[in-house]
């Protein structure tokens, strides 16, 4: 009995912080990285107590925020990331859906009471977060460090997830994350505002950087450990339905989970050309020499979510030509092999509106081949740096192939034009 009300009045401080959590944020990462906005996570109070053991993917609770409307098609993110032999959560729904099955690569789903309890909280956000704070805390697993809570369209990196969290210590007490409705620039909603065809290229390859930038915005390099409002995203691969190419980004992730989308750069000092790897995802190439704290600004090509203005974003961002042809090379991943200890990915070039009418000084690099060893995810645990990038065979092209190698920069090595 007594600790059933140790239990409840818990319960009740919890609700009661992430109330208050709408507006601030408890945690003060230092070291830690942030978590994305839009990612709501909250301690179980009660495993205050000695437990030093690593977190891991079982210490983490997920709760979906989802409605019966539109749980048959977003179930389909779910199988994406969700692991059944490892993952424990659940998907909340205001009611059962119809006529639909479920099967065992899906979240399960439960049904939430929730609903009404919380009507007096005013934010409908913050409702829904609560209602499934509340749920998932009364369903009381054993074992449970955190509580992570999304939306139906949100796909998790759970390595990733659990790499950030375990540099939480989760025997004190955060709130991590926030309202993402409150925060306009949270919103990575890409337009594809007057550039045509070409400009939906480059849309495509910030979508996942912006993404990864508005996750880290505290801090340079960081683990991606989910994208978010996919529903509301043009496809991450042109000339692909958002299914498949979130396909294509895990078939990469699950190669090298702690390096997908981060960004090397390398420099063809002979040719002065700029080469900006997203691995996993895209490259790009620059037929002139741009410095590295340039190649990391996104451009905009896309608007604040709700007023649909030019900004202002919590980040610079750098003009993009509207002239297609003046714009960066674009290439997508193609296909991904794992190799020994390491990984081949090849990317190929991606021709926009214009096709081939731009005459490009780079035009003859029609794929790019990296190889890389994988990412250590104790790579994260230090302080991340880095890697450097080298154009393999003297940077000679052949039959439009250029390969690249991706390693540890050598000691005295920078990254410099
Ligand atoms: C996770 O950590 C717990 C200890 O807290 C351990 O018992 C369990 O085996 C670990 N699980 C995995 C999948 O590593
Ligand atoms: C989601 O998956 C189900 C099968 O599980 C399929 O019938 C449905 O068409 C899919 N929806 C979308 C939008 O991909
Ligand atoms: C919190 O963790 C403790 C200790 O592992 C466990 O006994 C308890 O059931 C967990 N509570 C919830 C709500 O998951």
């Amino acid at each position: 009995m007594v600790s059933i009300s140790i239990r409840v009045g818990l319960l009740i401080c919890l609700i009661a912080s992430i109330t208050l959590a709408f507006h601030s944020t408890f945690a003060k990462p230092d070291r830690r990285f942030p978590l994305p906005e839009h990612l709501h996570v909250i301690q179980n109070v009660s495993v205050i107590q000695i437990d030093n053991e690593p977190t891991n993917i079982s210490h983490i609770v997920f709760g979906i925020a989802g409605s019966s409307n539109t749980w048959h098609s977003r179930s389909n993110y779910s199988k994406l990331w969700w692991n059944p032999d490892t993952c424990r959560g659940f998907a909340w729904l205001d009611k059962r859906p119809g006529d639909f099955k479920s099967d065992h690569m899906i979240i399960p789903y439960k049904i939430s009471k929730g609903w009404t309890r919380f009507r007096h909280v005013h934010s409908a956000s913050a409702v829904r977060i609560a209602r499934i704070v509340y749920e998932s805390f009364r369903l009381g697993l054993p074992n449970v460090r955190w509580f992570v809570m999304g939306d139906d369209d949100t796909v998790f990196f759970p390595e990733n997830l659990v790499t950030v969290l375990g540099k939480y210590d989760h025997n004190q007490l955060y709130y991590i994350g926030g309202n993402s409705e409150s925060v306009e620039q949270d919103l990575m909603h890409c337009f594809d505002m007057a550039f045509g065809g070409g400009g939906i290229a480059i849309s495509y390859a910030l979508a996942v950087r912006l993404a990864q930038i508005m996750d880290s915005s505290a801090h340079p390099l960081a683990p991606l450990v989910s994208l978010h409002h996919l529903d509301q995203l043009d496809s991450l691969f042109p000339d692909q339905s958002q299914m498949h190419s979130l396909r294509k980004l895990i078939s990469a992730y699950h190669l090298d989970p702690a390096r997908i989308v981060q960004q090397s750069v390398c420099y063809d000092h002979r040719r002065k050309w700029s080469i900006s790897i997203s691995w996993g995802y895209t490259i790009q190439i620059y037929t002139s020499l741009v410095i590295i704290a340039d190649l990391q600004m996104p451009f905009q090509t896309f608007k604040t979510w709700r007023s649909s203005s030019d900004g202002p974003f919590t980040f610079n961002t750098r003009w993009l030509n509207p002239d297609e042809c003046q714009q960066p090379s674009i290439f997508f991943l193609d296909q991904v092999r794992k190799v020994g200890s390491g990984s081949v990915t090849t990317y190929k070039r991606y021709y926009g509106k214009e096709g081939k009418n731009c005459k490009r000084a780079d035009g003859e690099v029609q794929r790019i081949k990296v190889s890389v060893l994988k990412l250590d995810s104790e790579y994260w645990q230090n302080v991340p740096r880095r890697q450097c990038c080298q154009i393999m065979n003297g940077g000679s092209i052949k039959d439009g192939n250029v390969h690249i190698r991706i390693r540890k920069c050598r000691a005295q090595e920078t990254i410099t034009i």
